[in-house]
Protein backbone atom coordinates (compact mmCIF):
# COMPACT_ATOMS: atom_id res chain seq x y z
CA UNK A 1 0.00 0.00 0.00
CA UNK A 2 1.02 3.30 -0.81
CA UNK A 3 1.25 5.97 2.05
CA UNK A 4 1.36 9.63 0.73
CA UNK A 5 2.85 11.88 3.05
CA UNK A 6 0.93 15.18 2.07
CA UNK A 7 2.89 18.18 2.43
CA UNK A 8 1.63 20.97 5.21
CA UNK A 9 -1.18 22.93 4.12
CA UNK A 10 -0.50 26.64 3.65
CA UNK A 11 -0.35 28.81 6.79
CA UNK A 12 -0.87 26.12 8.74
CA UNK A 13 1.42 26.48 12.01
CA UNK A 14 4.32 24.35 11.84
CA UNK A 15 4.57 21.54 14.79
CA UNK A 16 7.36 22.48 16.77
CA UNK A 17 8.13 21.03 20.94
CA UNK A 18 8.77 25.50 21.45
CA UNK A 19 5.42 27.33 21.96
CA UNK A 20 5.77 30.24 20.17
CA UNK A 21 6.43 33.69 22.83
CA UNK A 22 3.49 35.80 22.41
CA UNK A 23 3.33 39.78 21.82
CA UNK A 24 1.04 42.34 23.82
CA UNK A 25 -1.57 41.82 20.81
CA UNK A 26 -1.35 37.93 20.78
CA UNK A 27 0.10 37.59 18.05
CA UNK A 28 3.55 35.89 17.67
CA UNK A 29 6.52 38.03 18.35
CA UNK A 30 8.17 38.65 15.33
CA UNK A 31 12.21 37.35 15.09
CA UNK A 32 13.77 40.32 14.21
CA UNK A 33 18.12 40.74 14.01
CA UNK A 34 19.32 43.28 16.27
CA UNK A 35 20.06 46.59 13.69
CA UNK A 36 23.74 47.29 13.73
CA UNK A 37 25.34 50.51 15.70
CA UNK A 38 25.51 53.47 13.63
CA UNK A 39 28.82 53.62 11.38
CA UNK A 40 31.67 55.41 13.02
CA UNK A 41 33.49 58.11 11.52
CA UNK A 42 31.52 62.05 10.59
CA UNK A 43 28.00 61.74 10.65
CA UNK A 44 25.52 62.84 7.42
CA UNK A 45 22.17 61.93 8.43
CA UNK A 46 20.02 60.27 6.01
CA UNK A 47 16.80 62.84 5.92
CA UNK A 48 13.71 61.34 5.72
CA UNK A 49 10.05 62.86 5.48
CA UNK A 50 6.80 60.94 6.66
CA UNK A 51 4.75 62.89 4.66
CA UNK A 52 0.98 62.38 2.89
CA UNK A 53 -1.89 64.21 1.80
CA UNK A 54 -4.13 62.97 4.54
CA UNK A 55 -4.55 64.01 8.29
CA UNK A 56 -4.73 61.52 11.14
CA UNK A 57 -2.69 58.71 9.45
CA UNK A 58 -0.24 58.36 12.07
CA UNK A 59 2.48 60.43 10.55
CA UNK A 60 3.18 62.18 13.95
CA UNK A 61 3.29 58.87 15.88
CA UNK A 62 5.29 56.75 13.59
CA UNK A 63 7.85 60.07 13.98
CA UNK A 64 7.57 60.15 17.38
CA UNK A 65 8.25 56.30 18.04
CA UNK A 66 10.30 55.48 14.86
CA UNK A 67 12.73 58.47 16.43
CA UNK A 68 12.57 56.93 19.84
CA UNK A 69 13.51 53.37 18.44
CA UNK A 70 16.56 54.40 16.55
CA UNK A 71 17.82 56.36 19.50
CA UNK A 72 17.75 53.01 21.43
CA UNK A 73 19.93 51.24 18.75
CA UNK A 74 22.91 54.55 19.54
CA UNK A 75 21.71 56.54 16.62
CA UNK A 76 21.27 60.42 17.47
CA UNK A 77 18.20 61.57 15.77
CA UNK A 78 16.60 65.03 15.04
CA UNK A 79 12.81 64.83 14.99
CA UNK A 80 11.69 68.32 12.96
CA UNK A 81 8.16 69.68 13.37
CA UNK A 82 6.73 70.64 9.86
CA UNK A 83 3.54 70.97 10.74
CA UNK A 84 2.05 74.38 12.05
CA UNK A 85 -0.48 72.63 14.61
CA UNK A 86 2.83 71.45 16.81
CA UNK A 87 1.46 67.73 17.03
CA UNK A 88 5.01 66.57 17.37
CA UNK A 89 6.01 69.30 19.84
CA UNK A 90 3.01 68.73 22.33
CA UNK A 91 3.84 64.84 21.90
CA UNK A 92 7.31 65.49 22.80
CA UNK A 93 6.27 67.87 25.71
CA UNK A 94 6.73 71.40 24.10
CA UNK A 95 4.16 73.90 24.58
CA UNK A 96 4.11 75.22 21.08
CA UNK A 97 2.27 78.71 22.27
CA UNK A 98 5.16 79.32 24.59
CA UNK A 99 8.04 79.21 22.28
CA UNK A 100 10.43 82.06 21.22
CA UNK A 101 11.96 80.65 18.46
CA UNK A 102 10.28 77.96 16.31
CA UNK A 103 11.09 76.42 12.42
CA UNK A 104 9.37 79.37 11.09
CA UNK A 105 11.95 81.55 12.20
CA UNK A 106 14.85 79.36 10.78
CA UNK A 107 12.93 79.63 7.31
CA UNK A 108 12.23 83.35 7.18
CA UNK A 109 15.12 85.06 8.98
CA UNK A 110 19.09 83.83 7.99
CA UNK A 111 20.30 85.43 11.23
CA UNK A 112 18.68 82.78 13.60
CA UNK A 113 20.76 79.86 14.65
CA UNK A 114 19.67 76.52 14.68
CA UNK A 115 21.24 75.43 17.34
CA UNK A 116 19.33 78.29 19.34
CA UNK A 117 15.46 76.68 18.19
CA UNK A 118 16.48 72.95 18.81
CA UNK A 119 15.71 72.03 21.97
CA UNK A 120 16.47 68.63 23.61
CA UNK A 121 13.95 66.18 24.68
CA UNK A 122 13.79 63.69 27.90
CA UNK A 123 15.41 60.91 25.64
CA UNK A 124 18.73 61.86 25.43
CA UNK A 125 19.67 61.68 21.89
CA UNK A 126 16.62 62.78 20.61
CA UNK A 127 16.43 66.99 19.72
CA UNK A 128 13.14 68.25 18.14
CA UNK A 129 13.18 71.18 16.12
CA UNK A 130 9.91 73.11 17.53
CA UNK A 131 7.03 74.44 15.27
CA UNK A 132 3.36 76.49 15.74
CA UNK A 133 1.22 78.21 14.03
CA UNK A 134 3.32 80.94 12.73
CA UNK A 135 4.79 78.35 10.54
CA UNK A 136 1.47 78.73 8.54
CA UNK A 137 2.35 81.91 7.51
CA UNK A 138 5.73 81.16 5.64
CA UNK A 139 4.35 79.89 2.50
CA UNK A 140 2.59 83.68 1.84
CA UNK A 141 6.01 85.14 3.16
CA UNK A 142 8.22 83.13 1.01
CA UNK A 143 6.41 83.54 -2.29
CA UNK A 144 8.80 86.15 -3.25
CA UNK A 145 11.63 84.20 -2.50
CA UNK A 146 13.83 82.48 -5.23
CA UNK A 147 14.26 78.96 -5.14
CA UNK A 148 11.65 78.75 -2.14
CA UNK A 149 11.12 75.29 -2.30
CA UNK A 150 14.59 74.82 -1.20
CA UNK A 151 14.31 76.73 2.06
CA UNK A 152 13.78 73.85 4.46
CA UNK A 153 17.47 72.00 2.84
CA UNK A 154 19.44 75.07 3.69
CA UNK A 155 18.28 74.97 7.11
CA UNK A 156 19.22 71.49 7.81
CA UNK A 157 22.20 70.71 6.28
CA UNK A 158 23.31 73.27 9.01
CA UNK A 159 22.86 70.49 11.50
CA UNK A 160 23.45 67.39 9.06
CA UNK A 161 26.56 66.38 10.35
CA UNK A 162 25.16 66.37 14.26
CA UNK A 163 22.85 63.25 13.19
CA UNK A 164 22.79 60.07 12.30
CA UNK A 165 19.01 60.68 11.06
CA UNK A 166 16.85 63.57 10.66
CA UNK A 167 12.81 62.74 10.75
CA UNK A 168 10.60 65.41 9.03
CA UNK A 169 7.06 65.25 10.48
CA UNK A 170 5.12 67.10 7.54
CA UNK A 171 1.26 68.46 7.87
CA UNK A 172 -1.22 66.81 5.67
CA UNK A 173 -0.67 68.95 2.61
CA UNK A 174 3.25 69.53 2.95
CA UNK A 175 5.58 68.20 1.00
CA UNK A 176 3.84 67.34 -1.89
CA UNK A 177 4.28 70.82 -3.84
CA UNK A 178 7.30 71.88 -5.51
CA UNK A 179 6.41 75.41 -4.65
CA UNK A 180 6.76 75.24 -1.04
CA UNK A 181 9.40 74.78 1.06
CA UNK A 182 9.63 71.07 0.73
CA UNK A 183 10.87 67.89 2.72
CA UNK A 184 11.34 66.07 -0.42
CA UNK A 185 14.22 68.48 -1.71
CA UNK A 186 16.31 67.68 1.62
CA UNK A 187 18.26 64.85 0.08
N1 LIG B 1 -0.62 52.32 14.64
C1 LIG B 1 -1.67 52.93 15.17
N2 LIG B 1 -2.70 52.24 15.66
C2 LIG B 1 -3.77 52.86 16.19
N3 LIG B 1 -3.92 54.19 16.28
C3 LIG B 1 -2.91 54.95 15.81
C4 LIG B 1 -1.75 54.37 15.22
N4 LIG B 1 -0.93 55.38 14.83
C5 LIG B 1 -1.56 56.52 15.15
N5 LIG B 1 -2.74 56.28 15.75
C6 LIG B 1 -3.70 57.28 16.24
O1 LIG B 1 -4.22 57.96 15.10
C7 LIG B 1 -4.44 59.33 15.42
C8 LIG B 1 -3.74 60.21 14.40
O2 LIG B 1 -2.35 59.96 14.47
P1 LIG B 1 -1.30 61.08 14.07
O3 LIG B 1 0.05 60.46 14.25
O4 LIG B 1 -1.56 62.35 14.80
O5 LIG B 1 -1.62 61.26 12.54
P2 LIG B 1 -1.11 62.39 11.54
O6 LIG B 1 0.18 62.94 12.07
O7 LIG B 1 -0.95 61.66 10.22
O8 LIG B 1 -2.19 63.43 11.48
C9 LIG B 1 -3.91 59.55 16.83
O9 LIG B 1 -5.02 59.56 17.70
C10 LIG B 1 -3.04 58.36 17.07
O10 LIG B 1 -3.03 58.02 18.44
MG1 LIG C 1 0.60 65.00 12.49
Amino acid sequence: MNVVNDPPALFEPALTSEPEALGPTGRPLPNLPEPPPPAPGPKRATIIALCNQKGGVGKTTTAINLGAALVETGRKVLLVDFDPQGSLSVGLGVNPHTLDTSIYNLLLSKTTDIHDVITPTVVPGLDLLPSNIDLSAAEVQLVSEVAREQTLRRVLVKVRHDYDLILIDCAPRWGCSRSTPSPQLTE
